[in-house]
C-alpha cells in the first residue's frame, strides 16, 4: 500500500466498498478508510474528518501526514476547494496547484523542531510533484474532466473568509485561487519524502471580485467534478508510478 488520496471540503470518501482502519501517531490518531481498487489498497483520508469536524486552523495536518507515512504511503494526490481571485477561474473549474503563497498565522509548520531529530530545512523550488500533476493531465481527459489552468494557491490561516482589500493584494501579489488549508499539508508530505499533488477545485469568487460567497456555490462546484476527479486519481494509481521522474525525495536540506 503507498498510493493516498486527501479529501479536502465535500469529498469526503472514495467508495463503498471500504474498511475504516485508526492509525496511531505521535501527534494524534486519525482514521482513514482503505479502499481496494484491483487488488491493491488505497488509502483515503478526509482532511478535515469524515464529518468535516475539524477547522482548517485546527486540522492535525501533522498527525494526517504522519498517518499517511506509517501506513507506506509515498504518493498522495489531494482536492481543495479554493476561492478565484483570478478572472479567468470561475466557480467550476478545475486548475491544478504549481505553487503556494503562505499567510498562515499559527500552526504546526513542520515535523523538525530541532533536538534528535536535528536542524533540517525543506527545498520548495517544486512543492508539488512533476509527475503526479503531468499523469493527472494526461488522464484527466479521458474522465471528462476539463482543467482550466494552473494555478498558485495562497493559504491563509482561515476559518473566517479574506476581506476584499486583503484579496487585492494577494491577487496582486501573484496569487490566482485562495484556501485555507494546502500549507502546511504540501509541505509535511515533501519533508517526509512524499509524492504530493493537490487540485483545486474553484468554488466561489473571492471577496470583493464578483458577488458574495454563498455556502451554496461551494456545494454545488464540489459536487459537479469530485467524483470525475476521484476516479482520475484511481485511473493513475492503478498503474505503476515512480520517483524517477521528480525529486520529492531529495528535497529534505540537513544543516
Ligand atoms: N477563501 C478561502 N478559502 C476558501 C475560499 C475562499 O474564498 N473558498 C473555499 N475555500
Amino acid at each position: 500500500m503507498n498510493k493516498g488520496i486527501i479529501g479536502g471540503t465535500g469529498v469526503y470518501d472514495a467508495s463503498s466498498n471500504s474498511y475504516i482502519k485508526e492509525v496511531e501517531t505521535k501527534y494524534g490518531k486519525v482514521q482513514v478508510d482503505i479502499v481496494e481498487i484491483n487488488g491493491e489498497e488505497i488509502v483515503f483520508l478526509a482532511r478535515h474528518g469524515k464529518n468535516h469536524s475539524n477547522p482548517p486552523h485546527l486540522v492535525n495536518y501533522r498527525a494526517n501526514i504522519a498517518a499517511l507515512n506509517k501506513l507506506g504511503i509515498e504518493y498522495i494526490y489531494a482536492t481543495a476547494a479554493v476561492g478565484s481571485c483570478n478572472e479567468n477561474y470561475a466557480p467550476g473549474d478545475i486548475v491544478v496547484i504549481t505553487d503556494f503563497l503562505d499567510f498562515t498565522k499559527s500552526r504546526p509548520l513542520t515535523f523538525y523542531e530541532g533536538g534528535k531529530e536535528g536542524v533540517k530545512h525543506v527545498d520548495m523550488s517544486d512543492p508539488y510533484c512533476k509527475n503526479l500533476r503531468e499523469l493527472f493531465y494526461n488522464k484527466a481527459e479521458n474522465n471528462g474532466l476539463i482543467i482550466k489552468g494552473e494555478g498558485i494557491y495562497v493559504t491563509t490561516e482561515g476559518p473566517r473568509f479574506e476581506s476584499a482589500a486583503e484579496i487585492r493584494m494577494y491577487k496582486q501579489l501573484g496569487g490566482d485561487v485562495v484556501g485555507m488549508t494546502n500549507v502546511p499539508e504540501v509541505v509535511l508530505a515533501k519533508e517526509l519524502g512524499m509524492c504530493y499533488s493537490v487540485i483545486g477545485i474553484v468554488t466561489n469568487w473571492c471577496t470583493g471580485v464578483k458577488k458574495e460567497i454563498t455556502l451554496h456555490d461551494i456545494d454545488e462546484a464540489v459536487s459537479k467534478n469530485k467524483e470525475k476527479i476521484t476516479k482520475t486519481f484511481i485511473d493513475i494509481f492503478k498503474s505503476d508510478i515512480t520517483k524517477e521522474e521528480c525529486n520529492c525525495n531529495n528535497a529534505l536540506i540537513e544543516l
